[in-house]
């Protein structure tokens, strides 16, 4: 299978939107295809409209910005592209139609993935040419910021296929989740719909409105879910026995049991109280106001989750990792000559990076400068092994001096001057340029290692100084920056 340069989407609605945006953000480049020419500013509008919460998700250095083209012909989408993901509607003999069409355009080690909600993937790849790289890959509303993806294979699927999947969805920050049986509703739509259902029944029969159920999951069981699932909640719930203690005591309701398994009827006043109850919850609000809410408070979540590296906060936390790693391995990639500074960070200047004046804003240096350094000590083993084995390099000093404007969209990069070295300290010179060369912004910084349980300076572990020593020789024939060492002052 192949790697993913280019991601093919088939269907350009609402869930084709979101994979758009997702993609693009991680340099992925999109040919989104539709049958309705109307919607590729349709799509453009969805990805422009994902961009604000998506862009604070996270500040580690991003690959350059995909790009994205819109055709109608679905053939021609499906010979360039090194990915398909299918979003059209939820209705079988359609999709098996358009994937069977696809699938004779497409070569056979183009993965081909369907975004459907419930249909089996055996059914799926019945008509294919090359069944085996069709796998259902079932993304969650918004997909630019719900990490989830069930990853299903039908009774053709080969291992391959799925590994591949896997892969790519990862690389664009997501929770792969391998569904080890295909099941109408695959995991997370049986069980939503389950709850959806209790909710149906008791709107209808008057015990509660929509907006006390909804309370009833925000104010209690929805915040503990955000990391912990059902089985590990209720493990806590039952004491030191855990489960055991809660499958005893609970067990005989289940039994009665509380709930109803078949749906309810849904008759005119079942559907209106359900229209009214929501709407009322809306207080006046659009659709796009509540979208936003909802997309600032995932990234939030999404943010604290991190720090205890749990859920959804554990993949961001693994993707960032990946992102600097990444940046590193650009900048090492690159044949440059030893003795010149090292061009170790390329990036884009991002529309929230940009100040009042439409510069970028200083904060932005620093942290455009932090990144360059970090690809530095990564390239001497510096990384998340060294963090944990008790060692660290703190930043004692930072003297940033700004010379010409940078603006939203330039392109940037910054090379790196080691100008000092010994055990315990590492002093260096940072240029930012612009895309056009132009020298935009210094950084002079200097690095004290530390031993963090001790919290003293210590020596460096004799390889990481190595690998230093040898790029601080090799500058070492460069002359010394003009504005290293340089003092804040007015003059007089
Ligand atoms: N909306 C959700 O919350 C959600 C979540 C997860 C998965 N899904 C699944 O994603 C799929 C798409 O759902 P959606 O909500 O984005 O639907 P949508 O109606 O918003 O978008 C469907 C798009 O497919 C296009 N289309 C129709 N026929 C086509 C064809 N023959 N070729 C190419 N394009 C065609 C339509 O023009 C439309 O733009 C469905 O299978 C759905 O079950 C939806």
């Amino acid at each position: 299978m192949r790697q993913v340069k280019t991601l093919g989407l088939l269907g350009t609605g609402v869930i084709g939107g979101g994979w758009a945006a997702r993609a693009l953000h991680f340099g992925i480049d999109v040919i989104a295809a539709d049958v309705k020419p109307e919607m590729e500013s349709w799509i453009r509008g969805a990805v422009a409209n994902a961009e604000p919460a998506l862009a604070r998700l996270t500040s580690a250095p991003l690959p350059p910005k995909g790009k994205l083209s819109f055709t109608t012909d679905l053939n021609a989408m499906a010979a360039k592209a090194d990915f398909i993901q299918e979003n059209i509607p939820e209705q079988i003999e359609l999709k098996q139609r358009v994937l069977a069409q696809v699938s004779r355009h497409a070569p056979a080690d183009v993965v081909i993935a369907s975004s459907t909600s419930g249909i089996m993937p055996s059914d799926l790849q019945r008509d294919m040419v090359a069944p085996e790289r069709l796998i259902v890959g079932h993304p969650f509303n918004p997909v630019y910021l719900l990490p989830l993806v069930e990853l299903v294979g039908g009774k053709q699927t080969s291992d391959a296929a799925i590994e591949a999947a896997r892969r790519f969805y990862t690389y664009i920050g997501m929770h792969a989740l391998k569904v080890r049986k295909e099941i109408p509703g695959h995991l997370t739509d049986r069980l939503q719909e389950a709850l959806w259902r209790e909710i149906l029944h008791m709107v209808n029969d008057g015990i509660a409105t929509t907006g006390e159920l909804d309370e009833s999951i925000i104010y209690g069981p929805g915040l503990r879910w955000a990391a912990m699932g059902t089985n590990q909640i209720y493990h806590l719930a039952g004491g030191e026995a855990g489960m055991r203690h809660m499958l005893a005591q609970f067990g005989p309701c289940l039994k009665w049991p509380w709930t109803k398994l078949e749906a309810p009827e849904l008759t005119d006043s079942l559907i209106d109280k359900m229209v009214e109850g929501t709407s009322a919850t809306a207080d006046g609000r659009s659709i796009r106001e509540l979208e936003r809410l909802r997309d600032d408070y995932l990234v939030a979540i999404q943010q604290v989750l991190r720090q205890f590296d749990i859920g959804a906060g554990g993949t961001l936390k693994a993707l960032e990792t990946r992102l600097f790693n990444d940046a590193a391995a650009r900048g090492a990639s690159r044949k440059d000559d030893p003795a010149a500074p090292l061009r170790l960070l390329e990036s884009e200047v991002r529309a929230e990076w940009i100040d009042y004046n439409g510069h970028m804003t200083d904060s932005r240096y620093l942290q455009v400068f932090g990144d360059a350094s970090d690809a530095l000590w990564r390239r001497a083993g510096i990384d998340e092994a060294y963090r944990a084995a008790g060692r660290a390099l703190y930043t004692v000093e930072t003297h940033i001096n700004y010379a010409a404007e940078v603006r939203q969209a330039d392109s940037i990069y910054v090379t790196t001057q080691v100008i000092g070295l010994d055990v315990k300290r590492l002093n260096v010179f940072h240029r930012l340029h612009r895309g056009d060369g132009v020298l935009a912004a210094t950084a002079e910084q200097m690095f004290v290692n530390v031993d963090t349980k001790a919290k003293k300076s210590a020596p460096m572990p004799p390889l990481v100084y190595g690998k230093l020593e040898a790029i601080a020789k090799a500058h070492a024939g460069l002359p010394r920056p003009a504005g290293a060492g340089r003092a804040i002052g007015m003059g007089r």
